[in-house]
């Protein structure tokens, strides 16, 4: 069994982000309702294989690093805080000599990663961590899949540098603690540059594994990145729920049916204690279905004489809102009513629209359809009209 070694993840947040631009670094832009910062640091932490992390950062952004790390839900005690430098290289340096100060062990593993890659794959961070405790340094690299160009001076194709033997750098980068130190010291000292901290090691005779990174820890360095890590933490975070209802009303004496929220002339009415629409009953059933919370009758219990002849779209706002409410989006509906009459054909679109509009949807993600019975049962011998739902949500993964 290897001896355990401390690990630390020293993130380095210092830079300006000017290729992006903006009024605020980058690295503590929103992203998904949370600053990149904090993602990249949640995603790091929840992995549990760090003792701490380092955080280097300009010391005018002190408070917004700290509430970073309460977004992140890593405790202040677990945290280490350097100033940045006036390029990466310095910044890095400052924060292992904190993480020296703090008498970190020389034979430590410190992995240093960028707070513009908020997708740490855990598998990336395990491979990382693993082959630098074997070879005394390990990066994430991923191979050039496209065809790579050298340019001349008038930006002409000056030649094809070979594909196969390239690839692309990625972070975390795993150190020996006390190497990665030494060597960022002899650099600092020789004012020799590096855009990272693996081709530093190497000038200092180290040798670097190569490991297979991961194409999630891409770095968000122009504005279009920024829309690829909204679409991943989008899709990432919510989950399809999908919820059915049903409900049936018998016919009564009457001039008009209330369905799908609007009123329908017909010779008979539909009996029930509110408004007596089936269809937006079953929609209502269909959204709570989908968060688990109950149905319409014990919200609004029929015994109650406060909904008799309550206008049915006040029950389907209410389920909507509890949706809302844990965060879910209400993505689409589905109903099909069963009766032999009224023809639902010409009120289709108006009900579309109406349903639409209760649960301010698009009309085109209402459906609305209509079948007889064949005459067959209850509804074929009009006795009374049925209505089915299905409702799909996404919500939130902390609700699933
Ligand atoms: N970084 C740093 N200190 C610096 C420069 C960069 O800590 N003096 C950090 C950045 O905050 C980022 C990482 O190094 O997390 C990678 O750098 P890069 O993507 O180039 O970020 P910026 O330098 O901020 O962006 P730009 O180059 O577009 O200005
Ligand atoms: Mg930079």
């Amino acid at each position: 069994m290897p001896e355990a070694r401390d690990v630390s993840l020293l993130i380095v947040a210092a830079g300006r982000g000017s290729r992006v631009g903006g009024n605020i670094p980058k690295q503590f832009r929103k992203v998904a309702g949370k600053m990149l910062l904090s993602h990249a640091l949640e995603r790091a932490w929840r992995t549990n294989l760090f003792d701490q992390v380092v955080i280097v950062h300009d010391p005018v952004e002190a408070n917004t690093v700290s509430t970073a790390l309460k977004e992140a839900g890593i405790a202040q005690d677990k945290a280490l805080f350097a100033n940045g430098g006036a390029d990466r290289q310095e910044s890095v340096l400052n924060g292992l000599e904190a993480l020296a100060a703090s008498n970190f062990p020389a034979n430590g593993l410190v992995l240093v990663h960028d707070a513009a890659r908020p997708f740490l794959p855990e598998t990336v961070a395990l491979r990382i961590i693993s082959a630098t405790a074997l070879k005394g340094a390990a990066i994430p690299v991923l191979p050039v899949t496209d065809t790579l160009a050298l340019a001349d001076a008038e930006n002409c194709l000056a030649g094809n540098p070979d594909r196969a033997s390239l690839r692309i750098v990625q972070t975390p980068q795993g150190f020996n603690f006390g190497q990665l130190l030494e060597a960022h010291r002899v650099a600092s000292k020789s004012g020799e540059r590096f855009t990272d901290d693996a081709s530093l090691m190497r000038e200092a005779g180290q040798n670097v594994a190569l490991i297979e990174g991961h194409a999630d820890l891409f770095k968000i360095t122009l504005e279009a990145d920024f829309q690829r890590a909204e679409q991943l933490l989008g899709m990432r975070g919510m989950s399809p729920r999908t919820g059915i209802g049903y409900d049936v009303h018998a016919f009564t004496s009457g001039d008009h049916v209330m369905l799908g929220g609007i009123s329908v002339p017909h010779d008979r009415a539909l009996l029930g204690h509110s408004d007596a629409d089936p269809v937006l009953h079953a929609i209502t059933d269909a959204l709570l279905g989908c968060i688990g919370d109950g149905d319409i009758g014990m919200h609004f219990p029929p015994s109650d004489p406060q909904w008799r002849g309550a206008a049915s779209h006040l029950f389907l706002e209410d389920a909507a809102r509890r949706v809302r409410e844990r965060g879910g989006i209400i993505k689409h509906i589905d109903t099909t009513i069963v009766c032999e009459a009224p023809k639902i054909g010409p009120h289709r679109s108006a009900m579309q629209a109406r349903i639409a509009d209760i649960l301010k949807l698009s009309p085109s993600a209402v459906g609305v359809k209509a079948t007889t019975s064949e005459r067959l049962g209850f509804t074929g011998r009009k006795e009374g009209i049925a209505a089915l739902a299905s409702a799909t949500v996404m919500l939130p993964d902390m609700e699933t």
